[in-house]
């Protein structure tokens, strides 16, 4: 376990400038002005097909913008991805910690022999995330709430600046969405690390989230999650009535 670092003051780790993202010249979203702070938790909420993860790969640097620019006032960042699918990982038989420890060398970085310090820094990575116990089990045995731990082990062990989370819940059920959803709000707070997530669910990240982007048909809004999470806010970005309710704290939407 890390110690808990004093708070930094907000700056600015990435600023979206009027971009395009897609592929080749094809837009696929439009006019994505938004920045992220050091101590920010910025989810992306659209569903199937709205380009969550075309502007997450433009955030990463892995698809290079049709228009605009993206900015980095601290200099370049430290991502640790969590990515959507990992069907890739499944095909060979890594163990978990050989997961783990591809966060400190990269995809073949399982086949390096790493130094003793690299190994302990992933153990320390997986036990924080709760799976230490499963260190020499295979990843696609795992299960998938197990898995997500392990990925997001990986994604920490090389200590981002922005952990940057894909649909991680997808396959869980909702204790296991909870679970999850706690771990890293753990992390975000112990590490601080500004988290950047996807989700088709606002109400996943309703309650955890800085921030929200709402994705709907190339539309593109950001603001806080307070002025989100109102209901005539969701009703006209949505077109159709929506209420937000809020029970001693908690926000759930009808
Ligand atoms: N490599 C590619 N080349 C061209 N178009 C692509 C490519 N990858 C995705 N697209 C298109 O971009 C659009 C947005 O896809 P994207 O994967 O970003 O959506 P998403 O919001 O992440 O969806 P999901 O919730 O299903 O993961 C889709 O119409 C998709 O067909
Ligand atoms: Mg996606």
């Amino acid at each position: 376990m890390k110690e808990v670092l004093a708070e930094k003051p907000a700056e600015t780790l990435l600023r979206f400038h009027n971009v395009a993202a897609g592929y080749g010249k094809t837009a696929i979203l439009e006019n994505l002005s938004f920045s992220i702070e050091n101590d920010d938790y910025l989810a992306i909420v659209g569903s199937n097909g709205a380009g969550k993860t075309t502007l997450i790969r433009t955030l990463l640097g892995l698809l290079p913008t049709v228009a605009g620019q993206v900015e980095f006032p601290r200099g370049a960042l430290h991502f640790g991805y969590v990515p959507q699918l990992q069907s890739l990982d499944e095909i060979f038989p890594l163990t978990a910690l050989e997961i783990v420890k591809m966060g400190l060398f990269g995809r073949l970085g399982a086949l390096k022999r790493p130094t003793r310090a690299e190994t302990d820094k992933a153990r320390a990575s997986l036990e924080e995330v709760g799976i230490g116990e499963l260190e020499n089990h295979l990843f696609r045995e795992l299960s998938g709430g197990q898995k997500q731990r392990a990925l997001i082990a990986r994604a920490l062990v090389a200590e981002p600046d922005v952990l940057v989370l894909d649909e991680h819940t997808n396959n869980l059920d909702i204790s296991g969405e909870k679970a999850i959803m706690a771990l890293v709000d753990e992390v975000h707070h112990k590490h601080n690390v500004a988290v950047v997530m996807v989700t088709h669910s606002l109400g996943a990240v309703a309650n955890h989230a800085k921030h929200i982007g709402l994705i709907q048909q190339g539309r593109f809004d950001f603001a806080p999650v307070e002025t989100v999470m109102q209901s005539d806010y969701l009703s006209e970005f949505y077109g159709v009535p929506m209420r937000v309710l809020e029970v001693e704290g908690v926000r759930a939407i009808v």
